[in-house]
């Protein structure tokens, strides 16, 4: 496994580059053979001696307590790829969710160790906690702590339950809407309507950097290889294989049959791919859009597909993927990745601003503003500087992809963007990433499955969706701390459903940008 890319980070963010680190390089390693490792002595050598990863002294270091230790071990079982994890740029640690103090393995050998035992003969490396009235406190905590989040377990359950009923009730209403016309996803494109599309997947290139992306690549193989249980024997569909990937990913983590389908030309490369792989009496490939094909099997247990782009929605190919659950997905089966959030913040960048805008007041000493006009509307993908950031993120929309329907991917959302800067400053811009589970935290408290997660935006490993950015045609004042609202509205473009239109309205200011 090679070091991933930490260039990006703030160096204030020392702490967490430390961490992201431990993770990226040794856990899925360690996880994976945790599994195995019974004896809590063998697994302390294994990690110490394979992964360079000592539990003594990250005790030691960050001065864990019972309840610290406990929490650690969880994290540390139930996160494979934590590229990205967002939360490490902000909390000190990234096991401090109390969601960690629920095992992910049941009778946990490490979990019935007592932390300051295996500090044991090298001395006490406990501060606080090394009380044993303390300890017995801490863990008393933890069994009440425990308890609540299976309360909690049952809680969701029922609320999907209810979910699901009002969801029964959306799909009756949708089909009468989408018998009068009215729907506007993918599904309805003509096939020569959507050529141009399919075209674009069909040179190697594209491809090509997407499998370069290793936090959207090894997130998906992650979560493949270090949840065997959840594949084996199943029979899964990849929507829109593209190289074939994903579905090989899936044959070589137990799926008794894997069913891959892509419209585009790149399909007859998979199907070379598939075979020189010899996983050609596992992987069906099929040539067509899943909307106008028919597969060789009436259900599937699991659908994989990697669907997201900018802006997570731009190109629409959720919809297929919608589209493919509701006609073929089993009962009980699921989707995944299972679940994302949008979220948007500011970015203050005068000089950038000018340079995009201003630009046009002076060419060469000729007028030509009316080029803002153009300018202005068309969002730009791109990587921002951590340091032009002058905002907390907010999360503008959350997507669970084994409930959501096609009519909830056109959204209205009011927000609010509190401003970090210390000084009073100017908000030239605002900027969009995204934050994908391909498997969330209740789903894999729930399954035991590990979790696995990246995010695209900017204080983290870039990928190659960037940043998808749209400037204010004139830039806004805010005070420190101030909380500038606003609204956000998404909608498909009629015309072109894969692409978008994201309406602002900021101050008493109203613009429409399109994605295209
Ligand atoms: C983002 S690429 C992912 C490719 C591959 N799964 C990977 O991870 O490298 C999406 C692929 O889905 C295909 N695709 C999109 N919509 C589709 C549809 N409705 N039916 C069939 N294929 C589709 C595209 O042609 C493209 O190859
Ligand atoms: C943020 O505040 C610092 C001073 O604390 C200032 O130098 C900087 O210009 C401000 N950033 C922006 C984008 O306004
Ligand atoms: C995703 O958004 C929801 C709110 O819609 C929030 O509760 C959750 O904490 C967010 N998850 C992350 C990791 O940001």
């Amino acid at each position: 496994m090679e070091p991933a890319e930490l260039s990006c980070f703030p160096s204030s963010c020392a702490h967490s580059q430390r961490l992201i680190h431990m993770a990226t390089y040794c856990l899925p390693v360690c996880l994976l053979f945790f599994r195995l490792l019974s004896s809590v002595k063998a697994t302390l050598q294994h990690c110490t001696a394979e992964h360079q990863v000592n539990l003594v002294d990250l005790i030691r270091k960050y001065n864990l307590d019972d309840y610290g230790y406990i929490k650690m071990i969880n994290f540390i079982r139930s996160t494979v790829s934590i590229y990205d994890y967002i939360h490490f740029l902000y909390a000190p640690l990234p096991w401090e969710s109390e969601d960690f103090l629920q095992p992910v393995l049941q009778d946990d050998p490490l979990l019935q160790t007592d932390p300051e035992e295996l500090c044991g003969s090298e001395g006490s490396c406990l501060a606080s906690g090394a009380d044993p009235h303390n300890a017995l406190v801490h863990r008393a905590q933890a069994a009440e702590e425990r308890a609540r989040s299976s309360e909690e377990a049952l809680a969701r359950a029922m609320d999907d339950l209810h979910k699901l009923k009002v969801l029964a009730q959306g799909l009756v209403l949708n089909a009468e809407t989408s018998r009068s016309g009215t729907l506007g996803g993918v599904a309805e494109l003509r096939e020569d309507e959507d050529e141009a599309y399919f075209s674009s997947y069909g040179h190697y290139s594209i491809h090509e950097e997407m499998l370069k992306d290793k936090v959207r690549t090894e997130s998906y193989r992650d979560f493949m290889y270090s949840n065997p249980e959840v594949f084996r024997d199943k029979v899964v569909l990849d929507v829109g294989c593209g190289t074939g990937i994903l579905s090989m990913f899936a044959a070589q983590a137990g799926a008794k049959k894997v069913i891959a389908v892509d419209q585009s030309e790149i399909i007859y490369q998979a199907m070379d791919i598939v075979r020189s792989n010899q996983l050609e009496d596992k992987i069906t490939l099929i040539k067509g859009r899943i909307e106008d094909i028919k597969l060789p099997v009436e259900k599937v247990d699991i659908i994989i597909s990697e669907w997201m782009g900018y802006f997570l929605l731009f190109e629409s190919m959720l919809d297929s993927v919608l589209y493919a659950r509701d006609l073929y997905l089993a009962d009980g089966g699921s989707v995944y990745p299972d679940l994302c959030n949008i979220s948007l913040a500011a970015v203050g960048d005068v000089q950038k601003h000018q340079d995009r805008i201003a630009f046009w007041d002076d060419v060469y000493g000729f007028n030509m503003a009316c080029m803002k006009k153009a300018v202005v509307p068309e969002a730009v993908v791109e990587v921002l500087k951590a340091d032009t950031l002058i905002s907390e993120p907010t999360v503008i929309q959350t997507i669970d992809c084994n409930r959501v329907c096609l009519s909830e991917l056109e959204f209205s959302s009011d927000f609010h963007l509190k401003i970090t800067n210390t000084t009073d400053c100017t908000v030239s811009q605002i900027y969009t990433y995204w934050l994908l589970f391909i498997c969330s935290l209740s789903t894999c408290y729930t399954k035991r499955n590990n979790i696995v997660m990246f995010s695209t935006g900017p204080q983290v490993t870039k990928t190659h969706w960037k940043q998808t950015v749209f400037l204010l045609e004139k830039p806004v004042s805010v005070q420190a701390g101030e909380e500038l609202q606003g609204k956000i509205t998404v909608r498909k473009n009629k015309k072109d459903p894969r692409s978008l239109w994201v309406t602002f309205e900021l101050r008493d200011r109203k613009q429409t940008y399109s994605l295209q």
